[in-house]
């Protein structure tokens, strides 16, 4: 069954890290919720990743947690998280989603992010900061 990818990204760590996932997880639809708005009636599968700030994820995805919570429950969920302190990961999942679908995801990982401020510039690598093999695991994880 095709596992919809969405996500929200403001300095591109998100993408990335999204770039990443979806070779690693196949027959996967990749999907900016800034730019368009999936039916999610059309996927089982979902994996959510947002960036974060002052330890809230991306309002968008925030928003879409909060309006599809019911629906969310029924779904085979990920979520991952981009920042850059390892040690707020845990309390800003805690914060971020909500005690019920935590229970339920399959796997919920931080992925690392970009230091604020000092995102890569362009021709540098742009992988700086963010954890390939967690990515893996997440992958492997959600594959099984
Ligand atoms: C204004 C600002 C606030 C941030 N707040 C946090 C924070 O509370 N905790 C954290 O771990 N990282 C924080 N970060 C780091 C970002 O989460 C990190 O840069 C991440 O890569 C952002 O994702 P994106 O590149 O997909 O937008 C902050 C960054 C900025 C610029």
């Amino acid at each position: 069954m095709a596992v919809l990818i969405l996500y929200a990204t403001k300095t591109g760590a998100t993408e990335q890290c999204i770039q990443v996932l979806a070779k690693e997880i196949s027959n996967c639809t990749l999907c900016n919720i800034e730019m368009e708005k999936p039916n999610i009636e059309d996927f089982d599968q979902i994996i959510l990743g947002a960036g974060v700030r002052d330890k809230k994820i991306y309002k968008p995805i925030r928003d879409f947690i909060k309006k599809n919570h019911n629906e969310l429950l029924k779904k085979r969920m990920g979520y991952f998280i981009c920042n850059e302190k390892p040690k707020e990961t845990a309390e800003i999942i805690e914060r971020n989603i909500p005690a019920d679908l935590k229970e339920a995801a399959v796997c919920i990982e931080s992925f690392g992010g970009y230091k604020a401020y000092a995102a890569p510039k362009e021709g540098t690598d742009q992988l700086k900061g963010i954890f390939l093999d967690k990515i893996k695991a997440f992958s492997e994880n959600f594959k099984k």
